[in-house]
């Protein structure tokens, strides 16, 4: 009885749908959507459009990932009764050979652990116990038993795999296939070189859920692209060392191209240009300057970025590159949905025709990187295998073996994806990994904020990291904030006081000039900066500027005049240098230059002004003591003059013009409009007035001085701003001269910042 009243309910249910056709017509249903031991999510119910996503416990995948609603209210792919999430497993391991595994097994699932061991005469190379990972993958790496007595070392069998070819003499031959369901993603085929390695790299055998880890693409992408990146010699013993090498007059170019078919949202796709942004920023660290194509494809191929401009001498600057990017219109896809990545290599091949015919002998030696995110098979437009093809040999000139090393095509796509056409167009006889399978985009910007290690790059200023991966929250605000520092001041007088300050260089804290009284002794104050060794830093002394005087202007109705209210402090000894511990950029020093994407010749500290205080509303940060990040607007120009007038407002002052109480050299904010800015509290005195440009992080001011410090009524540290309620800033465009004397010297035994014009 009750089944039947069930069943009639659904019944009537569907009934309904149809008959109310014109309102909900286009509907998908829910029939045979569930999944057994999970769960699904749509983005956008049962409209047309939506996106159903699987979503299975640790350890269990879903044989389909997603679904999309089509119009004709049929979902795709269609539903089937019984689907259930499944065990994850790890492909066979039992291919070891001159050894043996334990345990044997018919299947091994996630968290299973295998050891190997070699027969006597054989040693064992790679690891001896590897771990089933959720991901389908092994930990560690593939195990070989050997006696080496070839030319070139065993290259092994990869779990999964099959492999002929026994001998490793120069010449000789390996190929490997999957055994099953499995697929080979890398080089079918490995021949021993007479440099006594393997051409290509180990092949993987992977099921349709096995995927990449953020921090295996992260290592593994992040090594490939650092050697392409720097110009070192490579070491004939190191297997990883060689990518590509620049020579010199040859040219670097970067080709990123991203889908933008139907199957991606406007969300993962803004996910993709962040992404690349990101990339763009990291590549920037290093010396070469790349020129770049960015081209989007679905139907159609539609080019962001231009890479023909940087040979017809209408070169953009990074920063322009980056606005392209932050500008482009996730459009609409009515007649332009389809995944035509034939159409994306057929552009690239056109892009490096006319490179080439414009300097041919430039392009011979030119480095070309493809770089293609794709979340779908192609399905239209011509086969990408001709293409694809046509860049090779295109680049490769009948010297594959000589000129392999100028080409690199890195296919990233979704676990979704028909693995075996990625691996088709990536250059597979190429040193590394080129084929990368992500469990989703949501992860991408993880792998590019790991993927380069920064700690190594030293005098990169003001970088740092925007996320939190490690759950690890006092660690990951010191990687949000690596510039920021607590000084302790205790004064000759009696009670200590706190400020903030900013790391500028290693050796140096920016911070106020009121922090300290006079007669207080560099051996009372003490720097909160941790930097792996130490978090206490003593320091030498405290630089005040020279033009600082709090009561120059006490008869003139200001009882206290901050103008000028910027001080140094010199430490002791250089901090040292971490993801947790690096300077922020100062405006007007060739480091500040990097981080705004400007290029390095020919700019002037106008120009740094002219991007970071542009705007009559300019998006700022401060700190407060316990690290938190407060949002406000400098306010500018006419708004500027607003801002000022309230410092009249402020207790004990009696003076009439603002601007004597004011001066020149502030930046103010705070106030209501065109938004409600946090204020400044008592204790975030000396610390930053900060703008965060694409991942790097500029100083513009120093917190000086407020109004009314509300935030002690409020018992808080992240207080809004009231209407007049208004913060003043040095602004340190106008403290260039002081800047300059002591972090321009380059006499001294530590690092100086070079200034500009
Ligand atoms: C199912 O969804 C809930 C939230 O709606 C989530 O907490 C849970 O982890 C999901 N379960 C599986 C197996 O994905
Ligand atoms: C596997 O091990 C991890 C870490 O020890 C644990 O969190 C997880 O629950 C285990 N998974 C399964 C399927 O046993
Ligand atoms: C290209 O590289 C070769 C050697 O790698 C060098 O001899 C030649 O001068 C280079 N050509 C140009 C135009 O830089
Ligand atoms: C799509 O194509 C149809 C027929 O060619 C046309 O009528 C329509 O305006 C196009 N839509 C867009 C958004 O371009
Ligand atoms: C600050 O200004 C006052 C008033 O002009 C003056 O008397 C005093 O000497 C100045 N202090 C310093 C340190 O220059």
């Amino acid at each position: 009885m009750a089944l039947t009243s069930c069943c009639t309910l659904l019944a009537l249910i569907t009934g309904a749908s149809i008959m109310s056709g014109v309102l909900s017509y286009n509907e998908c249903t829910d029939t045979h959507l569930s999944i057994k031991g999970g769960n699904y999510t749509l983005s956008k119910g049962f409209e047309t459009n939506s996106l159903l996503t699987y979503d299975c416990p640790y350890g269990y995948y879903a044989p389909v990932q997603s679904r999309r609603c089509l119009a004709s209210g049929k979902w795709r792919p269609l539903p089937k009764r019984n689907l259930e999430c499944k065990m994850v497993k790890c492909p066979d391991p039992m291919v070891f050979e001159h050894g043996e595994v334990t345990p044997p097994q018919d299947r091994y699932y996630v968290n299973d652990t295998t050891t190997y061991e070699c027969f006597s005469d054989y040693k064992l190379y790679g690891s001896a116990t590897r771990i089933c990972k959720a991901n389908g993958k092994w930990s560690g790496s593939t195990p070989i038993c050997s006696r080496n007595t070839d030319h070139c070392p065993d290259p092994g069998i990869p779990a999964g795999s099959r492999r002929t070819g026994h001998i490793f003499n120069i010449g000789e031959k390996v190929t490997y296939r999957c055994e099953g369901s499995l697929k080979l993603i890398g080089p079918k085929e490995r021949t021993c070189k007479e440099s006594g390695l393997w051409s290509g790299h180990e092949p993987e055998c992977q099921f349709d859920y096995t995927y990449d880890t953020p921090e295996e693409v992260s290592e593994v992408f992040g090594s490939a692209l650092k050697s392409s990146l720097t110009t070192a010699e490579l070491d004939p013993n190191e297997q990883e060392g060689k990518k590509i090498r620049l020579d010199k007059g040859g040219n670097l170019n970067i080709f990123i191209a991203l889908d933008a078919s139907d199957s991606i949202e406007e969300e993962q796709f803004k996910q993709f240009i962040e992404m690349v942004k990101k990339l763009i920023d990291k590549i920037s660290y290093y010396e070469v300057t790349p020129n770049y194509d960015i081209l989007i494809f679905a139907t159609k191929v539609t080019t962001i970025v231009d890479i023909k401009n940087y040979y017809t001498g209408n070169a953009k600057s990074l920063a322009d590159v980056m606005k392209d990017l932050d500008d482009f219109k996730f459009g609409e896809k009515e007649n332009d949905s389809g995944t035509n990545i034939g159409a994306a290599f057929v552009k690239i091949y056109e892009d490096m025709s006319f490179i080439n015919t414009r300097n041919k002998k430039q392009f011979l030696n030119s480095s070309n990187i493809i770089i293609m995110f794709t979340d779908g098979e192609s399905n239209m437009g011509v086969d990408p295998k001709r293409p694809v093809n046509e860049i090779k040999n295109f680049v490769y000139r009948n010297n594959k073996e000589e000129r392999q090393k100028f080409l690199d095509i890195y296919m990233f796509g979704l676990r979704a994806d028909d693995k075996e056409l990625l691996n088709e167009y990536a250059t597979l006889d190429n040193e590394g990994k080129h084929v990368f399978v992500l469990d989703g985009v949501e992860k991408l910007h993880q792998i590019f904020d790991d993927m380069i290690d920064e700690s190594t790059s030293v005098g990169l200023c003001g970088l740092h990291k925007d996320y939190n991966y490690k759950d690890d929250r006092e660690s990951t605000i010191r990687q949000q904030q690596p510039w920021l520092a607590t000084i302790t001041v205790n004064h000759a007088d009696g009670l200590p006081s706190k400020c903030l300050g900013s790391l500028v260089t290693p050796r140096f804290i920016l911070t106020a000039a009121h922090c300290f009284k006079f007669g207080d002794a560099s051996h009372g104050i003490s720097v909160d900066i941790k930097d792996g060794q130490t978090t206490v830093h003593k320091v030498k002394r405290y630089i005040p500027h020279p033009n600082y005087n709090s009561t120059l202007k006490k008869d003139a109705g200001i009882p206290e005049f901050f103008d000028f209210d910027v001080a140094l402090i010199e430490l002791q000894k250089d901090v040292k240098i971490s993801v947790e511990a690096r300077p922020i950029c100062l405006p007007c020093t060739k480091e500040a230059s990097g981080a705004l994407k400007l290029s390095s010749s020919g700019v002037k500290c106008k120009d740094h002004e002219r991007v970071l205080l542009n705007n009559e509303f300019e998006d700022a940060n401060i700190m407060s003591q316990k690290r938190e990040k407060k949002n406000l607007k400098i306010k500018l120009g006419a708004s500027r003059d607003a801002c000022i007038e309230d410092a009249k407002k402020a207790a004990g002052i009696t003076a009439k013009n603002a601007k004597d109480i004011v001066t020149d050299n502030f930046l103010c904010t705070g106030g209501i409009n065109p938004e409600t800015d946090h204020v400044a509290c008592k204790g975030d005195s000396g610390g930053a007035l900060f703008k965060e440009q694409y991942y790097r992080t500029v100083q513009v001011g120093v917190v000086s001085w407020g109004v009314e410090d509300i935030c002690k009524d409020e018992g808080k540290t992240v207080v809004n701003s009231r209407e007049h309620t208004r913060d003043y800033h040095i602004n340190l465009f106008k403290m260039q001269p002081f800047l300059k004397k002591y972090l321009g010297d380059d006499t001294k035994d530590y690092a100086p910042l070079t200034f500009l014009e």
